[in-house]
């Protein structure tokens, strides 16, 4: 195994782990949380970290996650979760469910990392019960000229270090591209520390598939 292959596979699901699982993001998850039931599909499940912010209207959670290293450290979480958890696929850009079978899809830092966004996204509205929605929190392409070039200018070695992420991706275009519309989304630089602003222009809300 190379080493840019033992930092993908072996370091950063730990770092997403650690860095990924404090107070702050916490309260961005409770919100995303909050509003979804049922049989919930999971974009990029990474360690499980949403699991103990979903209420008691969660029946089963369907994780689509790569990393067999995060799915690993999810093993305490999805003990403590004490609901049915089941990996299902490896890649959201094409998942192994049949036609509107889940009530809920949540994605919480993943849309910056699958590489086919596009067929993931093609994906979510196949699988979505009517009614159902995509949940979600990401971090986004600034609308800040200045901030925007940063994220340009540092994507190709972000890219490398961070699995892969994409720091100069447009969350909410690719989701009005995929004819999905988001009513509720807001957006908002994560904190007030200016050199973080490049990794932390966050979009939130819901996504559901436009009426034909
Ligand atoms: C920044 S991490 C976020 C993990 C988790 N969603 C969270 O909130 O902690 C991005 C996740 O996307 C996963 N991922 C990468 N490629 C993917 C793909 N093609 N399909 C689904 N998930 C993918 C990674 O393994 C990783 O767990």
């Amino acid at each position: 195994m190379d080493i840019a292959t033992r930092w993908n596979e072996r370091v950063v699901p730990r770092l997403v782990d650690l860095t990924l699982s404090d107070r702050v993001t916490g309260g961005w998850r409770a919100r995303v949380a909050a509003g979804v039931s049922g049989d919930v599909l999971e974009l990029g499940f990474g360690s499980g970290t949403n699991l103990s912010h979903y209420g008691a209207s969660v029946d089963r959670v369907l994780a689509v996650e790569p990393s067999d290293v995060a799915w690993e450290k999810a093993s305490v979480r999805i003990e403590a979760f004490g609901r049915p958890v089941e990996r299902v696929g490896l890649d959201g850009a094409s998942i192994d469910l049949p036609d509107a079978s889940v009530d809920s899809v949540v994605s919480t830092w993943t849309m910056c990392t699958i590489p086919d966004l596009a067929s993931a996204l093609a994906e979510v509205r196949r699988v979505l019960r009517p009614g159902g929605r995509l949940h979600f929190v990401e971090h986004s392409l600034a609308p800040t000229k200045r901030v925007a070039g940063v994220q340009r200018r540092i994507q190709p070695t972000w890219g490398r270090l961070a699995g892969g992420c994409h720091l100069d991706r447009d969350i909410p275009a690719e989701l009005g591209s995929a004819g999905l519309v988001t009513p509720d989304l807001r957006t908002r630089y994560a904190s007030g520390f200016p050199p973080s602003r490049p990794f932390g222009w966050f979009v939130t809300g819901t996504a559901a598939p436009q009426e034909a």
